[in-house]
């Protein structure tokens, strides 16, 4: 299994996303728009993630780790842990990971949202911690998508897919794949990272529709271009007007200002007692 690293920083993906899903987007050809030389570590890590995606792997992961039996944690502890992913390329500019996810719960909670949305907005990228426990970057963040059925031509870079052995097995192929019509997204199996992960991480502790942010906050392919309607049931659907709400604070809520962890800990400590258990199971 390879592990390179691309990316500099797992900040070069968000800003990527952050870009190429400003306006709506309709063809491949698009994203080539933002396929400039200074964007090809983030080409090369959307080849390694297409290539390395498949079933197998998805399956195997999730039995790997979703039995929570790696650490203990306080939620400032665990965010504490979750910063020692730092950009070293750069590290004035950049806000910790910290910071981008108080600035996320933050602006949801000057729109005046309620708390488990913004406890949501909180602990969206907690997730990422897969990065320390030596997961690959590939495994960690990019955009998600369904496996065991064909990969849509709606997600960035889809052409790397040609080079993902699942695309040689012939029950894979169709629209629908291993699943049948508008099965509903729990029985279907996403790629691998950081928001499946918080997903289970959180699974007990949060209202549904938040879960729904976390588990798919990636799943663009859905979320922004509804390239997998064929999969999602009434349910999902009525979840997702919930996904989407929640995407524009992850993406655009960046300030260059750090927040003020000291002045808003006690909030925060306030909001962690009402939802999760002193430790959290990583
Ligand atoms: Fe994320
Ligand atoms: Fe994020």
């Amino acid at each position: 299994m390879p592990d390179a690293k691309p990316l500099t920083s797992l900040d070069e993906w968000e800003d990527f996303v952050g870009d190429v899903y400003s306006t709506p987007l309709k063809t491949q050809d698009q994203f080539r728009k933002y396929d400039d030389p200074a964007r090809s570590t983030v080409r090369d890590f959307y080849r390694l993630n297409h290539q390395y995606q498949t079933l197998d792997f998805a399956e195997k992961k999730r039995a790997e780790f979703t039995g929570l039996n790696r650490k203990e944690l306080t939620m400032w502890e665990a965010c504490d842990f979750l910063n020692e992913l730092v950009d070293d390329s750069d590290p004035d500019t950049d806000l910790s990971q910290l910071q981008h996810l108080m600035q996320t719960s933050e602006a949801i909670r000057a729109d005046g949202h309620p708390d488990w949305f913004v406890l949501a907005g909180f602990v969206h990228d907690l997730g990422k911690v897969l990065c320390l426990f030596g997961e690959p970057q590939w495994a960690v963040v990019g955009d998600t998508f369904p496996l065991g059925c064909r990969f849509s031509e709606k997600i960035v870079y889809a052409e790397y897919f040609q080079a993902n052995p699942d695309c040689q097995v012939a029950e894979y192929q169709t629209l629908t794949g291993i699943y049948s019509p508008n099965c509903g997204l729990r029985n279907v199996v996403m790629s691998w990272g950081h928001d499946e992960y918080v997903f289970h991480i959180m699974r007990n502790f949060l209202p549904e529709p938040a879960l729904y942010m976390l588990r798919f906050h990636s799943f663009y392919a859905q979320h922004r271009e509804s390239a997998y309607e064929h999969l999602m049931d009434a349910h999902d659907q009525e979840m997702f007007a919930w996904v989407k709400r929640f995407n524009p604070y992850d993406l655009y809520s960046k300030q260059p200002t750090p927040p003020d962890v000291d002045k808003l800990r006690p909030y925060y400590d306030h909001l962690f007692k009402q939802y999760l258990p002193e430790k959290l199971h990583l």
